[in-house]
């Protein structure tokens, strides 16, 4: 071993330049292309601050009818992406089904095939992809939760934006304009987070040449995980256990005596709170009163208060975000699929600018296995004998 710094999780490694998104800790700040994203969530559609991910700038008028009638193009579920999905036995979990769709959505656009050197794609086909992807996700989505409630696919409506359209596809009734912004408030504050595991493992995939669906399939395995976005499902399991505000106290006591993480908790990047959650968080207060769900504000507030008194660890926005997506009446288990359709926006975004400055990424490691050591009666050929004689590369 040497004494090479080893940066464990690359935790504190600037590994490139990027426009999308900057995460400023110090302010608690989220810029989306210089945008404030609290200011992105009160005043645009979902649809607006997509474009402004992969545009660079917010939609004009023409601009944002251009896109919603594209959307509109691709929003109802293909044939054979639901025939995938009616394979997969009932209980799959929904990030498998949702990352098994958007396969068979990849391996069926043949625009890229042929060669392997086609497969990354033109910009303008990149595009094209993006907004398909972004287009397909909330009929897979909400088709996964009715097909687990045993119920039929909803078609989607033209008469609907994005965001109400979703809701309608997932529950077959026409959302209130409160819920309708709540949602789509939660889709602006998830859409992009700079180079968190989801975006970087896109990013990696990209650097290969390898092609866009291939970056969101590998992305939607990192986001599974619960120290990402699984922790949204997390936080209900959470309220689930803890049942009402009376009990935060005690079950705290055990949590932290069992050394267990408090999910919707803490975070890599904002030490002293995530600029999210305020948004999130008033979102959530306006569905607890159209809901009259008081108690659900109590033990969210109750929680939040002995924990961070007692840790000075702050809630990330899957604290507010999994109560609210609760309270619409989404299952707990569609709550991480939702934040791939809203992320899809900031994956494809990354995935386009990775390719437009491409540098293939490939990191080093520092060997702490067994030293060198040979099978008992190999004998080297002349070659390998020469080869081991010339001067020692660095890691392939
Ligand atoms: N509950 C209990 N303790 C926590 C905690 C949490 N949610 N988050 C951090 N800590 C503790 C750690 O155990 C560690 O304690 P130690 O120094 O005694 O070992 C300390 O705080 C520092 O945390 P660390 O694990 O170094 O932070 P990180 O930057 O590596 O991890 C997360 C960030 C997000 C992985 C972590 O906070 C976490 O697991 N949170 C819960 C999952 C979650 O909500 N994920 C969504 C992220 S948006």
């Amino acid at each position: 071993m040497t004494d090479t710094e080893i940066k464990k999780g690359l935790a504190g490694v600037i590994v490139d330049y990027t426009a999308i998104s900057k995460v400023n800790p110090e302010t608690n700040s989220l810029l989306y292309r210089g945008y404030p994203v609290q200011e992105l969530a009160a005043t645009q559609p979902f649809e607006a601050v997509a474009y402004l991910l992969w545009h660079g700038e917010l939609p004009s008028e023409s601009q944002l009818a251009g896109l919603r009638a594209e959307e509109r193009k691709h929003r109802a579920l293909a044939a054979n992406v639901k025939a995938a999905i009616d394979l997969l036995p009932l209980d799959s979990h929904p990030m498998d089904e949702v990352r098994t769709a958007v396969s068979v959505i990849g391996a069926s656009d043949t625009s890229g095939a042929g060669s392997v050197l086609d497969a990354s794609g033109s910009p303008e086909e990149n595009l094209e992809r993006s907004i398909r992807l972004y287009a397909a996700l909330p009929a897979i989505v909400a088709y996964g939760q009715r097909r687990r409630r045993g119920q039929e696919l909803v078609e989607p409506r033209d008469d609907l934006d994005y965001s109400a359209n979703f809701l309608w596809m997932t529950f077959g009734e026409e959302a209130d304009p409160v819920v309708v912004d709540a949602f789509n408030r939660s889709m602006t504050l998830y859409a992009e987070h700079s180079f968190n595991a989801s975006t970087f493992t896109a990013r990696v995939i990209t650097s290969t040449m390898s092609d866009l669906y291939s970056a969101v399939v590998g992305a939607i395995g990192a986001l599974k995980g619960p120290l990402h976005g699984g922790a949204n499902e997390a936080v209900l399991h959470i309220f689930t256990e803890i049942g009402s505000a009376g009990n935060v106290v005690p079950w705290l006591d055990q949590a932290l005596a069992e050394k267990r993480k408090i999910m919707g908790f803490g975070h890599r990047v904002y030490k002293k709170g995530d600029s999210r959650v305020p948004t999130m968080k008033a979102a959530l207060d306006t569905l607890v009163a159209h809901y009259d769900r008081p108690e659900v504000a109590e033990l969210y507030d109750a929680l939040e208060s002995e924990f961070v008194s007692r840790k000075g660890i702050y809630p990330n926005l899957d604290y507010p975000s999994g109560p609210a997506y609760n309270l619409i009446g989404f299952d707990t288990l569609t709550f991480t699929p939702l934040f791939i359709a809203s992320r899809v926006t900031g994956w494809t975004a990354h995935i386009m600018e990775q390719a437009a400055s491409n540098a293939l990424i490939r990191p080093l490691s520092e060997y702490n296995g067994p030293a060198e050591r040979h099978i008992e009666g190999y004998v080297p050929d002349a070659a390998e004998l020469a080869a081991a004689e010339r001067e020692p590369e660095s890691e392939a």
